[in-house]
């Protein structure tokens, strides 16, 4: 594609955490071209550099408020929608009926099946006839050439992406005991109950404390990625960003670590934003970057991968941006570029610093 003729892309929920990010992944993408970018009906225009001055840099996007109107976006190739679910439930019909591409961070459109939907989501789908035509998008297990007439693509859940892309390669492998349950226990910074104001995530009330126990909504979407039931467990964490998964399983007789370690060293081999590293990953390895750190060790029969990612990131808005690139056959690392240059040498050096935990 001739970087010349941008497509042209909208970012809903700009006003909101991962909007933000996305509107700052794009601002210098060489083939997307963020034309509008709207917060809800509720807030004023406002400029970019004015809510989020640290990712703005010297932009003069205006942030408008979105009146329901869609004839503005005659032009537009592409939509992002940061949204609450049941916004962007309702929102995706009207953009593919006028022909734009959906990117949804939601998770409106992550199960094909209505009643899966309802259960986990806490509403009825008012178009349950679109939820099997949405593509569910883990970049790293995309095939890019099977997008030939798909319009509306589900980017997953950001504790998901951090199990799916941690036992993925033991799972299709079929190393782990089935007698047995993987269980993943991840604790996330507090952006990852967005930007609003809330009692829960406010300053003097957050500590260190699980929720969700059993009945988190990503659980059955972690299981369905992994083809097997999950335990999950989140804990949230006094920190903003960033999300550590912890998962351990039980590998099954006769699966040494060397094919573990075989299995992903083959799964990431060509995945510019997956990172095996050689000693547990911590937050700040992470934050503010779309990678997503790796770290597996096994002990007997006893396998422990440890996850690290950017909530916001890798878990949502970076994400989406990998998806866009896939789907639009743009090269990989488009976006990332300024990761890749500062970002990728500290990732080295923890690599190199951590001493060997895994045969
Ligand atoms: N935060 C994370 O770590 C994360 C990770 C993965 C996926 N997600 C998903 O991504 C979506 C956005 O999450 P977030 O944390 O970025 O949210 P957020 O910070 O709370 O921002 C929400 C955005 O949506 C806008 N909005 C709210 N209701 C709307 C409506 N009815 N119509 C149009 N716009 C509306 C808000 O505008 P105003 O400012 O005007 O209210 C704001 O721009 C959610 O579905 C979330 O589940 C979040």
């Amino acid at each position: 594609m001739d970087s010349l003729s941008k497509l042209q892309a909208v970012v809903f929920g700009a006003s909101g955490y991962s909007g933000s990010e996305l509107l700052a992944l794009l601002h210098n993408h060489a083939y997307i071209q963020v034309t509008h970018a709207f917060a809800s009906e509720r807030s004023s225009a406002m400029p970019w550099a004015r809510i989020a001055p640290q990712l703005a840099g010297t932009s003069d996007l205006v942030i408008e408020p979105f009146t329901g109107d869609t004839d503005v976006l005659a032009n537009v190739d592409l939509a992002f929608l940061a949204l609450p679910h049941e916004a962007s439930a309702e929102l995706a019909p009207k953009l593919l009926a006028q022909g734009i591409a959906v990117f949804d961070l939601s998770g409106a459109y992550r199960f094909a099946d209505a009643d899966l939907f309802a259960q986990t989501y806490g509403f009825v789908h008012p178009f349950p006839g679109l939820l099997a035509q949405a593509t569910y998008c883990l970049a790293e297990h995309l095939n890019a050439n099977s997008f030939q007439d798909i319009a509306l693509y589900s980017i997953p859940g950001c504790y998901p992406t951090a199990a799916t892309l941690a036992l993925a390669p033991v799972c299709e492998s079929a190393f782990l005991d089935p007698a047995t349950v993987p269980v993943v226990t991840a604790i996330s910074g507090v952006s990852g109950a967005g930007r609003a104001a809330n009692l829960r995530t406010s300053f003097c009330e957050v500590s260190v404390q699980a929720y969700g126990v059993f009945n988190h909504r990503h659980r059955p979407e972690i299981a369905r990625n992994l083809a097997t039931d999950v335990v999950f467990t989140p804990i949230l964490g006094p920190y903003p960003r960033g999300i550590v998964a912890t998962c351990v399983a039980q590998l099954r007789g006769g699966v040494s670590a060397e094919m573990v370690l075989d299995a992903f060293q083959k799964a990431y081999a060509d995945q510019p934003f997956v990172r095996l590293v050689h000693a547990p990953p911590a937050v700040q390895h992470v934050a503010y970057t779309p990678f997503c750190d790796l770290y597996v060790a096994v002990e007997g029969q006893q396998l422990i991968v440890i996850a690290a990612l950017d909530n916001l990131l890798k878990g949502a808005a970076s994400q989406a941006v990998q998806v866009a690139n896939i789907v639009y056959g743009l090269p990989a690392t488009t976006g990332f570029e300024r990761f890749l240059g500062g970002v990728s040498a500290r990732a080295a050096a923890v690599v190199d610093s951590g001493a060997a935990q895994h045969d």
